[in-house]
């Protein structure tokens, strides 16, 4: 796979590229992982000074400057100003790539104007040999996801769009994937016959943050659960990758979202903090969710019966993701204390600490037979990871798309969460600072979500 020659980001004046472009921009370039032409291409009537000192204000709010850094990468910088409907804003862009042939073009925009730029760069000659970058929302549901995909596949192969779904990017993530293929004894534990049940439980122990008309329009569903929690399902449930090809880890995670079986109604769980309706860009009525509770089903021999209760939400209790994988009790009780005891499990903190716990029962000292849970735990602190969008940028810069979410896998992600979309089922209040709504209990057999630690 070839290198991509020049790294043109279209959206640089807005949100994302402050927030996340410049900083991984800065990161690659002091770890050597960019020395090509930079391109940032806005609507805001701007020139390349304006364009750094807003670079300079993304590093000192994220991150810092880093002066050597920032001078190179300042160095690489370009700004081509334009509306995307004009194709001269796609012919200044091609003489700004001047000799690079391979370009990869960021689309920091909103998908409403993917097909616009899609159009502009295939006319204006950009488009050849190069890579194609989108970030989520990859639509609204099933049948708009398929008519974005089309829109890009009109103008770009799948083997040249990276679809961005940082959660892949992080440490944490791939260190369960890591765990997962990298040891012997889990693979005969791991599969219906010995797992009981598996939670997975996002909280965020603040609300929507200013971004209220954002959240508007999206609601936990559809801003986390169809994509990150459903990504990290399929890492949790694929069979091992076969072979080595570029795309072997992928058709893997495909088979694995192909298993999962549609969201039922009965057991889903929708509520919204107290205070949400006040948030600017609220509707007062609003019937958007900022907490969603699920049970999950897939249909294969490994996890057949096996539910996946999944929760996500904002203003809870605490900041902090986190997958727990209980196994099933020994069959026969020999010590009879255990029967009272937590099951053996595997948890996964996936932030804010990179975690891996294996819960056990060990006995204490003493005449009888009685035990305690133990824990044995590995861990790790996030200090030194790659920032997740500086690993998945330079990993689309090396055309290495194993990170990257594939077209089949999110429309498989929305035909699971496909109906349960448009707010059908009712939406209990909760406060500030719990666990979410009670109601969401009913769905876990047994009553009991467990609840991570945080920080
Ligand atoms: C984003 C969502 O995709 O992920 C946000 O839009 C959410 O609502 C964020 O807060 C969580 O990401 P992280 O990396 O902070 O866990």
């Amino acid at each position: 796979m070839e290198h991509s020659d020049a790294l043109v980001f279209f959206g640089a004046t807005g949100d994302l590229a402050f927030k996340q472009i410049f900083p991984a921009l800065q990161g690659m370039v002091r770890d050597g992982q960019l020395d090509v032409p930079v391109i940032g291409i806005g609507r805001s009537g701007w020139n390349v000074d304006q364009l750094r000192d807003r670079a300079r204000a993304s590093l000192d709010a994220h991150g810092g400057v880093d002066e050597p850094v920032f001078a190179k990468l300042t160095a690489l910088l370009q700004y081509v100003d334009g509306d995307y409907a004009d194709a001269a804003t796609f012919t200044r862009l091609k003489q700004a790539l001047g000799s690079a042939v391979r370009p990869l073009h960021y689309l920091a925009i909103p998908p409403s104007a993917f097909a616009l730029v899609a159009k502009g760069l295939a006319a204006a000659g950009c488009a050849t040999h190069a890579r194609i970058v989108v970030e989520k929302p990859f639509g609204r549901n099933l049948e708009s996801a398929r008519e974005l995909g089309a829109t890009l596949h009109d103008v770009f192969p799948e083997s040249a769009i990276f679809r961005i779904d940082h959660y892949l990017g992080k440490e944490a993530v791939q260190n369960l994937l890591y765990f997962r293929f990298a040891n012997a004894f889990l693979e005969p534990v791991w599969n219906r016959n010995y797992v009981e049940r598996v939670q997975i439980t996002m909280s965020e122990n603040f609300g929507v943050q200013g971004r209220g008309r954002f959240y508007e329009e999206v609601g936990a569903i559809r801003d986390v659960l169809q994509n990150h929690l459903l990504q990290i399902v399929s890492l949790l449930a694929m069979e091992p990758p076969v072979g080595h090809d570029p795309d072997a880890m992928r058709d893997a995670k495909a088979q694995a979202f192909k298993a999962m079986r549609p969201l039922d109604h009965a057991f889903v769980v929708r509520g919204q903090f107290n205070g949400y309706r006040a948030e600017e860009g609220v509707a007062p009525d609003s019937n958007v969710e900022t907490f969603v509770a699920v049970k999950l089903e897939l249909d294969s021999w490994r996890w057949a019966g096996v539910p996946f209760y999944i929760r996500a939400g904002k203003s809870l209790a605490t900041t902090a993701t986190e997958v727990l994988v209980e196994l099933k009790y020994p069959p026969q009780p020999v010590f009879e204390d255990v029967r009272f005891a937590a099951p053996n499990h595997f948890r996964f903190q996936l932030s804010p600490h990179v975690l891996l716990e294996l819960g056990a029962r060990a006995k204490r000292a003493g005449e009888s037979f009685a035990g305690e849970d133990v824990h044995l735990i590995a861990c790790h602190e996030d200090g030194h990871d790659v920032p997740p969008y500086q690993r998945l940028l330079g990993d689309a810069m090396r055309g290495d798309q194993t990170l990257f979410a594939r077209e089949d896998s999110v429309e498989d992600a929305w035909r699971v969460v496909d109906p349960i979309l448009g707010g059908g089922t009712p939406l209990y209040p909760y406060e500030p600072g719990s666990w979410g709504p009670a109601e969401a209990d009913a769905i876990v057999a047994g009553g009991v979500w467990r609840n991570p630690s945080g920080n």
